[in-house]
């Protein structure tokens, strides 16, 4: 596209529209990125023009662009933090170019400073499908002498001056994604996470909203970075009373160096606004991930009904206990069982063994023969557990090769859960594990891999250098390498369960663990957490025992069913403990699971607040969802709140029918309630959207699961 003395760029999606202002020696300049425009609604002037000159300002203004720099004119904060042995500490774009791979939705733009050498090529693509704007950018050092980058955005995003509120995630091990929200006020909002991976506790994503913003309305923008290391991201607010939103990966002082013709590649960024509120991104950021995942056979199959053995057994580990265990899965109607920890050479506790992937035969004489035999022969699949980037000191591998590990010169090396992390990066370690993996999974039967990662990085350094950016590139290279020689196995991601749960590690996995907090009340929050940004038929959640282990809480069957339903379903128990009554019931859920997975997992999906403690989440399309209800706390008031089911259109009318195996409220409620348990009841949508659906009186941490059939 040949740039004249200005030109406007729009980008459209379904329902977004993004709109920057180009010139031929400049960044492009944001004008807009929300609510769709037509084609006709150009601005009406170019900024540079429409702006008034403020007192006390340089003599001309200058604008929010996509790449702001440091330096030289612009007082906000830059997306480039770069310098030549402390010169060339500011930048300013001299030339721009825009190249279009596919016209209207996805551009590349390129950047070149001629003065601080160095160019920025942003590759901006907006789905038409998805209203996902995705942006990744290169930075390329064009000089003669080193460039040392301390920061490089992934995306620097407009916000209008309606954005009122930020909603991010905070959280620890066992509690996971736990909201909280900021008002955008004059000064910076930022998050930082210099953990080395993920992070429970501070998730690489957020979603803006206004005032008037809700669930099922409102213009919200979300954004999240697809990266498995550090990062950060920033809210700074402009001189029009809008804001600038920016992410990043987190660079470590002198982490990137790039030389004479090097580049650094950002991490990509994903970011969507939508006018249906909360639900509208959801919606937006669940189908692009659903383009991102990549299955065995190009398409997902149905997600199967999964067993894991960590908290029926922990490490209490022996052949003939684990055959009986699947023997119980299987009759429960089990269709994946999953070995977790405690299966190799030394690991009868967490103090041993990391690193040393050969299986036990102290447990299991045979190797795993025997036991993937007997699963398989029920007519399940085997998977196993596997946590390849870390060693314990106390293993083979690490008195054998103590350099292996992550550390720094003269420093101790410091433990997380008795381990240390290996250093990717050190083409031994690499191929040792890429050969230990291949080993396993060339001589079993295993179709599914659970890929663990229980700490955080600390003194990541190549002795001397960082070395965190690495690991997380090296760690993509061996998921992708396993990958590319077993394309039929799936991989779980889990880091001490939601520590790894982001967009980039999702191009490389099918599944996360969403957290080892199996309570089911704790669940509800951070299950709503995970769904603001990822799809049901990626979050693994699962039916514990009662007491909760992590908790100490008890919660019914049902309660616990109802409410591992609302992900990818599996047990996380012993059922060779189950009573005849609980192995009846949970059979009856996993086949109720089994006959909704297809409407559970592919549509859309709405979460909702009735108030009085009840909460709700649908599943599903118009015409056809599953509506789960969660008493979460006893109730305050004389008579339930109706659920107001503001997403629909009103259009149809429903049979409504309950689907809960276990009993959840007392037919006495009243006539209606009968009906309803006799599967008669029918519903007016347009009456539920605008006034809601009754509700009987339920005790709380109980839960109702209805179809509504047109
Ligand atoms: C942490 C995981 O989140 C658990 O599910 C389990 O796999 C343990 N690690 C095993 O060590």
């Amino acid at each position: 596209m040949a740039i004249h003395e200005y030109d406007f760029l729009h980008l459209q999606g379904s329902a977004t529209s993004l709109i920057l202002e180009m010139r031929a020696n400049a960044p492009p300049i944001w004008r807009h990125w929300g609510q769709k425009l037509t084609a006709k609604a150009m601005p009406l002037a170019n900024l540079l023009d429409q702006l008034p000159v403020p007192t006390f300002a340089l003599d001309h203004n200058i604008a929010p662009t996509l790449f702001p720099t440091f330096g030289h004119g612009w007082y906000g904060a830059p997306a480039l933090l770069a310098h030549r042995s402390g010169t060339q500490f500011a930048q300013d774009f001299t030339r721009c170019e825009a190249h279009w791979v596919t016209t209207d939705h996805h551009v590349i733009i390129k950047l070149v400073d001629d003065v601080a050498q160095m160019c920025v090529e942003i590759d901006v693509s907006l789905s038409p499908q998805t209203d996902v704007l995705t942006l990744q950018t290169r930075l390329t050092n064009l000089g003669e002498t080193a460039l040392d980058v301390q920061y490089c955005a992934s995306a620097c995003l407009p916000l209008p001056t309606n954005a009122c509120k930020v909603r991010a995630y905070s959280g620890r091990h066992n509690h996971e994604f736990q909201l909280f929200e900021d008002k955008l006020s004059p000064a910076t909002w930022s998050r930082e996470n210099r953990r080395g991976l993920t992070s429970h506790d501070c998730p690489p994503c957020a979603v803006v909203v206004s005032d008037s913003t809700d669930m099922h309305q409102g213009p919200a923008f979300g954004l999240q970075l697809a990266w498995s290391g550090n990062h950060s991201q920033r809210i700074d607010a402009l001189d029009d009373g809008g804001f600038q939103w920016q992410i990043a990966q987190w660079l470590a002082p002198g982490e990137v160096i790039l030389l004479p013709g090097e580049s650094l590649m950002a991490p990509i960024a994903m970011a969507t606004f939508s006018n249906a509120g909360l639900n509208g991104v959801a919606h937006n950021f669940h189908a692009q991930a659903r383009k991102h995942v990549t299955w065995p056979t190009g398409k997902m199959s149905p997600r199967p009904v999964h067993f894991n053995t960590w908290e029926g057994v922990y490490f209490d580990l022996n052949e003939q206990a684990l055959m009986d265990m699947a023997s119980g899965a299987a009759s429960l109607g089990v269709e994946r069982f999953v070995l977790d920890d405690g299966w190799f050479m030394g690991r009868r506790h967490d103090r041993a063994g990391l690193g040393d992937w050969w299986v036990d035969r102290s447990v299991f004489p045979d190797g795993l023969h025997p036991l993937c035999a007997h699963v398989t022969g029920l007519g399940m699949a085997f998977g196993l557990w596997v946590e390849p980037e870390m060693v314990n000191p106390d293993s083979e591998v690490f008195r054998a090769h103590p350099d292996w590990v992550l550390q720094l010169n003269d420093r101790p090396q410091l433990t997380a859960r008795n381990q240390l992390v290996l250093d990717l990066s050190n083409p031994e370690v690499f191929d040792y594990l890429q050969a230990r993996l291949v080993a396993l999974l060339e001589e079993y039967p295993i179709t599914y891999l659970k890929w663990d990662h229980n700490r955080d990085l600390t003194s990541a350094g190549h002795t001397e250098t960082p070395a965190y950016r690495n690991q997380i590139l090296n760690a993509y290279r061996l998921f992708n390498a396993v990958r590319q020689q077993f394309p039929n196995v799936e991989i779980e991601a889990c880091a001490g369960g939601g520590g790894r749960i982001d967009a980039g590690i999702l191009m490389h996995t099918h599944r996360f663990w969403t957290s080892d907090c199996i309570d089911a009340v704790s669940r509800l929050s951070i299950q709503r957490g995970f769904l603001q940004f990822f799809p049901p038929e990626l979050m693994g959640s699962h039916i514990g025992t009662s007491p909760a282990h992590v908790t100490g809480r008890s919660q019914s069957l049902g309660f616990r069913a109802a409410v591992a339903m609302g992900g990818h379903l599996g047990l996380e128990l012993d059922p060779r403990c189950l009573s005849d009554g609980d192995r009846q019931e949970t059979r009856a859920w996993v086949g109720l699971y089994k006959s909704l997975r297809d409407t559970l997992h592919s549509g859309q999906i709405w979460l909702g607040v009735a108030g009085d403690g009840i909460i709700w989440q649908a599943h599903g399309h118009e015409a056809d969802f599953v509506l789960m209800i969660y008493r979460v706390s006893p109730t305050a008031q004389r008579l339930p709140p109706q659920v107001q089911l503001s997403f629909l259109s009103g259009a149809t009318d429903y049979r409504v029918k309950i689907l809960s195996p276990s009993a959840c409220f007392d037919a006495s409620n009243g006539e209606f309630f009968s009906k309803l348990a006799r599967g008669e009841a029918v519903a007016s949508g347009q009456w539920v959207k605008e006034i809601g659906f009754p509700l009987p009186f339920m005790k709380a941490e109980t839960a109702l699961i209805l179809r509504f059939s047109a």
